[in-house]
């Protein structure tokens, strides 16, 4: 049988998805409600962290503990991954030690490649391209605060990042729109960003032209992790891609305002807005850790009744 990845966004589909959000409210309330749920009890994940993180560990690690497994925490610093062993190598022995393989990454070919050669499933859990599973805990958080996304307006302001690139497989598979604004040079790259077409966003030179109307406004950093080189001359090129107060007045009434994290006040996002009352960001964050358990089981167990 052909192992499932999550390597991408597309890799699952719209009714897979769907499967997952709701299986993500029925887990959440569980916890929620101190209930003990153990169905990966015995299982294994490996965590393989090529770059810094927060969320994307703690989320899994503590995931995986409070579904019943154990999860090992591996970085490029003081394991053989740093020292040149082939990618495929790695894979071969790794999944034939653990149930399941999430990996923070630089490009995605690598993440790629460990998967052609894994006996189980591979989560990617950032590579320069992609962040899915940032956006499967954006879209249920959106899900949460203001129900189905389908049909509604995303804008995305500043870089065509790895976020970015998500957001817009994302719209394709849920069917909603994204109304992306980049300064001049750092436009979305539709083949780097795997999409199938142009149907479901649109390009803006005025970012306050992007977030007119808009039901959900998302930014990101300036500068992604693998880019600090360019940081000096990202600065001063994303001057004006700052979501501020007057941006998110142009926005829809009841607009949302989201960020990955971590955040740079005063660069990316002015702090009255993601300290104030239409950031959702805390909420976000923490429906990491639900929507990648109920990932987690789907990807061991498939489809399980509640
Ligand atoms: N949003 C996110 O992936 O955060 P970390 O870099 O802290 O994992
Ligand atoms: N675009 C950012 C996201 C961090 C969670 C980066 O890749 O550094």
């Amino acid at each position: 049988m052909r192992v499932k990845h999550f390597l991408q966004f597309k890799d699952l589909t719209r009714e897979e998805f769907e499967y997952l959000f709701q299986r993500t409210r029925w887990i959440k309330e569980k916890f929620k409600r101190y209930e003990p749920y153990h169905p990966l009890f015995d299982r294994t994940l490996v965590m393989i962290f090529e770059k810094a993180s927060t969320r994307t560990r703690l989320s899994f690690e503590a995931g995986m503990h409070q579904l019943g497994g154990s999860a090992i925490y591996l970085n490029t610093r003081d394991s053989q991954l740093g020292r040149g062993e082939p990618v495929e190598d790695a894979a071969q022995v790794i999944s034939r030690m653990s149930d399941l393989v999430m990996i923070r990454t630089f490009e995605q070919a690598i993440i790629e490649r460990f998967a052609a050669y894994s006996r189980v499933p591979v989560i990617n859990g950032l590579t320069n391209e992609y962040h899915p599973c940032q956006i499967l805990a954006d879209i249920y958080t959106f899900i949460e605060h203001r129900g189905s996304i389908q049909g509604k307006t995303v804008a995305w302001i500043g870089d065509s990042n790895n976020v970015c690139n998500t957001w817009l497989q994302a719209a394709e598979v849920l069917d909603f729109n994204v109304h992306v604004s980049t300064p001049p040079g750092y436009e979305v790259e539709p083949e780097r960003a795997g999409l199938y077409g142009h149907a479901h966003y649109e390009e803006f030179e005025d970012p306050m032209e992007a977030a007119r109307g808009a039901d959900l406004v998302t930014t990101d950093v300036w500068t992604s992790m693998g880019f600090e080189a360019e940081n000096e001359e990202r600065m001063r090129a994303f001057a004006d891609w700052q979501v501020d107060v007057e941006m998110m007045k142009v926005a829809a009434k009841d607009a949302l305002f989201m960020h990955c994290l971590p955040a740079h006040r005063g660069e990316e996002v002015a702090a009255e807005v993601i300290d104030g009352p239409q950031s959702v960001v805390w909420d976000e964050a923490e429906n990491r850790l639900h929507t990648q358990k109920a990932l987690m089981e789907y990807l061991l167990l498939g489809k399980v009744q509640a």
